[in-house]
């Protein structure tokens, strides 16, 4: 019996050291993990109020269209339907809870029109596209094309 204990002896002593280890990697990860991870699923829940806590910059169309309804009209009447109104005149919800608060500004138009349309091979082939050194260059876009509904 006592041999035995004595053979054992080698496998018993590392499961020893084993178990404090597990037991040290149970303590140490109560201790990091933050409170409310796993309360929803596999993520920390106190995030979504972080997140809940950021201010909001961009107010959605919806919110422009109560008072643009003719640049509204305009702009699903063309091609630039697909393009929301902030993403031309940059993120704007204070001025649509109080327009005499602020005014969005309008970007220099030839900067903005040669971010979408400037060609580049790297851009779908069906998309329009112009190099504007050759498209009527030094002219600017809005004499031919109004931004809201650019079709001529
Ligand atoms: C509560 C009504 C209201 C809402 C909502 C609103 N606007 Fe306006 N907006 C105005 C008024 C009023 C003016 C000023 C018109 C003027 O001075 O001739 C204006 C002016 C503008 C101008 C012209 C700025 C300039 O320098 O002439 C732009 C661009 C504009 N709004 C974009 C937007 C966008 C984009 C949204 C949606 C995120 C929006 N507006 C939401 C009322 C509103
Ligand atoms: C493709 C870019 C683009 C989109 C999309 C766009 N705008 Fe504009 N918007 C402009 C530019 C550029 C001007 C300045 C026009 C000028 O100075 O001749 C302008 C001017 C305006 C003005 C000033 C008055 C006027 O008609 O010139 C208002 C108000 C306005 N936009 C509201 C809106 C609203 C509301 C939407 C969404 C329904 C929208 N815009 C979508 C580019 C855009
Ligand atoms: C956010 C990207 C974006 C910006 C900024 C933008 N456009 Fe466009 N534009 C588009 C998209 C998307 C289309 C539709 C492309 C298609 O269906 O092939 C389009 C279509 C057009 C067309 C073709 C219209 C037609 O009916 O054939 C012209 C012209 C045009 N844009 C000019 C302009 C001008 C001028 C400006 C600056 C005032 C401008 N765009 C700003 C994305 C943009
Ligand atoms: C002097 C007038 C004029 C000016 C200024 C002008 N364009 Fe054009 N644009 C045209 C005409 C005309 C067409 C249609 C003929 C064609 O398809 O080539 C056109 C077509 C386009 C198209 C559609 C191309 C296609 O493949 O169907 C885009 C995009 C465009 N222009 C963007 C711009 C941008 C961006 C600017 C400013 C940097 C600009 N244009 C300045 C006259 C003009």
């Amino acid at each position: 019996m006592f041999s035995n204990w004595k053979e054992a002896a080698h496998l018993i002593r590392p499961a020893i050291v084993f178990l404090i280890g597990l037991g040290l990697f149970a303590v140490a990860r109560k201790a990091v993990i933050p409170p409310t991870f796993g309360q929803y699923g596999h993520y920390r829940a106190a995030a979504l109020d972080d997140i809940r806590r950021k201010p909001i910059h961009f107010a959605g169309q919806d919110a422009c269209a109560v008072c643009h309804t003719d640049q509204l009209k305009v702009r699903n009447a063309g091609l630039h339907r697909t393009i929301a109104c902030e993403a031309c005149h940059g993120p704007a919800s204070i001025h649509a809870d109080d327009p005499g608060k602020s005014k969005p500004a309008i970007t220099a138009i030839a900067a903005l029109c040669t971010r979408c349309h400037e060609a580049n091979p790297a851009k779908p082939a069906w998309f329009k596209q112009v190099s504007t050194a050759s498209h009527n260059a030094g002219t600017s876009c809005e004499i031919c094309h109004q931004p809201h509904s650019p079709k001529l």
